[in-house]
């Protein structure tokens, strides 16, 4: 399903959802400019100037220069930051809320004193409450619309020409690879044919096949965030980057030379709102530069094409500073992740990949720790018993597999996200790899297709 919108039967409210929040977002990022003192000064010396540094749309703009928070608000505004506008024009949050409701100041006043709005005749659209009434609008608002009229009417009479595909979105397979950033560097410089890459990058030329004959539209690709975008401000456990495009960040040797990656907005809200309505509380990340976590296994799949073949939406799980989550709550979060895909209406072939690991340790004197034996044993579980696998505790991956071993949990959601995990046939195993070293790395590969 597109997103599920149960509160737009709530008269006069304005949900701030995804679909909001894309049409809003440089509305709301301009709003939130005006936190600083030097670039209120700059607006208010010049509004047209300044709204002009902002990539919004002239709706915006002209909604903005009439003060109509009704407007900016249908035009993707929040209201908490279009409270920096009113800020700074010196509004209180009353007036603010009193200017969208058609009374007077004193008269929204007068009625919050005496109790405030009653809730009756006010919960659904159609009931006779005070707050069906027509929205205050301004002239300008007014005059915009009636000039879009004629376009909006030719715009649907044209969208209602198109046919959408019909069809479930389905998961294939599920792609479990390392993401060590030298293995990015020996592609970049053209090394992959030297004596110590060569043996790697063979355990690949499968898989580049493989996902040729086996393209997706999308691939949900978990990997962590490497201190990137995530500094330590703040540290979501779980986030879902949820905006049109990704571009590759510059982890400090410059910016990878490969393609932006092009997200699905779409789906990507559509698995936040149902995997948090499955009490798994993702953070949205709408803003977002990709690290050698999720470019280095587009690298190893697809090699060096001039785009990437397919969506990718990034998901990335904190492995960094502790507590990072359980190999259960990641198990079981692939789960959700598969509800919450499958329930797409749109025939879609979407790829799970689960990357980092595997026996690896980056720091301290027991740096460059590998366990052959312990990674094998985890590729036979996880192929055969996954749920078992996911009862293991943090303790054992580090002891075992190195400090930097524990992005093995994130394996675990795209395995949770496989169909016999819900009761389905057993995967079948397409493709498995074993290769130590790249750089500090135990390299493992497994490609797991569903019957
Ligand atoms: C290495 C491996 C990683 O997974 C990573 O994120 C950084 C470095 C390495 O082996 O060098
Ligand atoms: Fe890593």
């Amino acid at each position: 399903m597109a997103l599920d919108k149960p509160y737009l039967d709530i008269p006069g409210t304005t949900i701030f959802d995804a679909d909001q929040s894309r049409k809003g977002y440089w509305l709301n990022q301009f709003c939130m400019s005006l936190m600083k003192a030097e670039n209120r000064t700059r607006f208010k010396a010049d509004e047209d100037a300044y709204l002009a540094e902002w990539p919004m749309t002239d709706e915006q703009r002209a909604a903005v220069r009439a003060r109509d928070l009704n407007w900016m608000m249908r035009t993707g505004g929040n209201i908490y930051f279009l409270s920096k506008l009113g800020a700074c024009d010196g509004l209180s949050f009353q007036q603010m809320a009193g200017s969208m409701t058609g009374m007077t100041e004193e008269q929204y006043r007068a009625m919050m004193v005496a109790g405030g709005r009653t809730p009756e005749g006010n919960r659904v659209i159609g009931e006779g409450g005070d707050a069906q009434g027509p929205m205050s609008q301004s002239p300008a608002w007014q005059e915009w619309q009636d000039a879009q009229a004629q376009l909006a009417l030719a715009d649907a009479v044209e969208h209602a020409q198109e046919a959408q595909p019909q069809g479930q979105a389905r998961i294939t397979a599920a792609v479990f690879t390392s993401h060590v950033p030298a293995i990015g560097a020996a592609v970049d410089m053209g090394k992959t044919q030297e004596p110590y890459w060569k043996p790697m990058f063979q355990g690949y030329e499968f898989s580049k096949q493989w996902v040729k004959d086996n393209r997706p539209d999308v691939i949900f690709l978990v990997y962590n965030d490497h201190a990137t975008n995530f500094d330590l401000g703040v540290i979501p456990t779980f986030a879902i980057g949820t905006a049109a495009e990704f571009e590759p960040a510059d982890e400090g040797y410059g910016k990878r030379p490969v393609p932006t990656v092009h997200g699905d907005p779409d789906l990507a809200a559509h698995i936040a709102q149902s995997v948090i309505q499955q009490d798994f509380d993702l953070t949205l990340v709408n803003e977002l530069k990709v690290d050698h976590g999720l470019t280095v296994p587009l690298s190893l799949m697809f090699g060096q094409p001039e785009q990437w073949p397919c969506k990718v939406i990034p998901f990335h799980v904190n492995v960094v500073q502790y507590p990072v989550p359980s190999g259960k709550r990641c198990f079981e979060l692939g789960q959700a992740i598969r509800r919450a895909i499958e329930s797409y209406d749109r025939p879609l072939k979407v790829q799970i990949w689960g990357t980092g690991g595997m026996s690896h340790q980056l720091q301290g004197p027991r740096a460059g720790l590998i366990n052959a034996e312990w990674d094998n044993k985890f590729l036979d579980r996880l192929i055969a018993d996954p749920a078992e696998l996911s009862t293991m505790p943090h303790i054992d991956y580090v002891r075992e597999a190195g400090s930097e071993g524990i992005e093995l949990v994130m394996w675990l959601i795209a395995r949770g996200a496989m169909a016999d995990v819900a009761g389905g046939k057993a995967p079948k195993v397409a493709h498995r790899f074993f290769h130590v070293p790249a750089s500090n790395t135990a390299v493992g590969h497994l490609i797991l297709e569903n019957q």
